[in-house]
């Protein structure tokens, strides 16, 4: 009698134990990304772990790995495809070595006359269609977030087209970028944003192109005597999960999640023009760098010399993608 008691009791409490194990088992997100914290995608990363564990009342766990710390650049991707993590948000120029190649489309210069062109595209239908493109690849495209519109620096002033004659310069793994740079006459390097800021110090690149968030919180500024606001291309993000793990969530913790998401998205949106304002401040204010805002001139002479590549990449890309970004914006810059 005693012993069947004790089992019972065994029993149960086994049972409820492992009952609780289950309730208290989260579904463990690992969101990786290669930037600081402290950067729009960095704090909208946060936003999203914390709206997603209170939306799904603990039912996911979010955690988040910055700065390279699990996957550099290509690994990182190769990693949401296997499932080894289930979010990132890569630079839209990093989607070439996946197939996706349509995604340069973001990195043409001056494409974009500034975020209201932008969002037409990110916010609208061909935007859509182009996260779209990801799925055969495995892959669930989320929303887009913002950073912002790139500087280029080097260790010399840079104003008119030839004075990039002959620079390394560091690039994301990007076609587009490439031919951006040899357009310019400099010699594109592709390399992982953590291993920038080394090759900039030792002199293994002289120069690289950023928006301001990125140059300030990796010091890129420290290691770049000069600085040029040209703005002549866009750095923003895709948002993207692996497509198996999303698809076979529990429907009420996607619901939650997609709120997140979207109420993530607004933040990142949000912040990023402010935060680049703010760390080009900064980049100043140290004085380290110096920042040269070009004249209208010089602005027209990089238009000029740059406008080439939207011809010679709309093969890679497709002139259908790059005609359909030209008529959402209202802006066809060869016009
Ligand atoms: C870069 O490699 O320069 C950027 O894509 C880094 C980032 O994620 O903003």
């Amino acid at each position: 009698m005693k012993k069947t008691l004790l089992t019972l009791t065994t029993a149960v409490v086994l049972g409820l134990s492992s009952m609780y194990a289950y309730a208290a088992d989260p579904i463990v997100i690992k969101f990786s990304h290669v930037v600081a914290p402290d950067t729009p995608k960095g704090k909208a990363a946060d936003k999203f772990k914390a709206l997603a564990e209170e939306k799904t009342k603990g039912a996911v766990k979010v955690e988040v790995y910055p700065n390279s710390t699990l996957y550099k650049d290509k690994e990182e991707m190769e990693a949401l495809q296997m499932g080894a993590v289930q979010m990132l948000a890569p630079s839209l120029a990093k989607f070439g070595p996946l197939g996706v190649k349509e995604f340069e489309v973001f990195d043409l210069p001056y494409i974009f006359r500034g975020y209201d062109d932008l969002h037409k595209v990110t916010q609208g239908e061909v935007g859509a269609s182009l996260l779209a493109k990801l799925e055969p690849k495995g892959v669930k495209g989320l929303a887009y977030w913002d950073n912002g519109f790139k500087v280029m620096s080097a260790g010399k002033p840079l104003k008119a087209p030839e004075d990039y004659k002959g620079l390394k310069m560091r690039i994301q793994s990007s076609k587009v970028l490439e031919a951006q740079m040899r357009a310019l006459g400099a010699n594109p390097q592709v390399m992982p944003f953590s291993e920038t800021y080394q090759a900039l110090q030792t002199g293994v690149v002289d120069g690289t192109e950023n928006p301001p968030s990125n140059l300030f919180t990796q010091k890129m500024h420290e290691v770049q005597k000069n600085a040029t606001v040209t703005n002549h291309g866009y750095l923003g993000y895709a948002v993207i999960a692996n497509k198996d793990f999303w698809e076979k969530l529990p429907e009420d913790v996607r619901k939650g999640l997609d709120e997140a998401m979207k109420e993530s998205t607004d933040f990142a949106n949000q912040i990023a023009k402010e935060e680049n304002d703010k760390a080009l401040e900064a980049v100043k204010a140290s004085g380290k760098t110096e920042i040269y805002t070009p004249t209208e001139d010089e602005t027209k002479a990089m238009q000029k010399a740059l406008a080439p590549v939207h011809t010679e990449m709309a093969e890679r890309i497709g002139k259908d993608v790059i005609d359909s970004v030209y008529s959402a914006t209202g802006f066809d810059p060869s016009k």
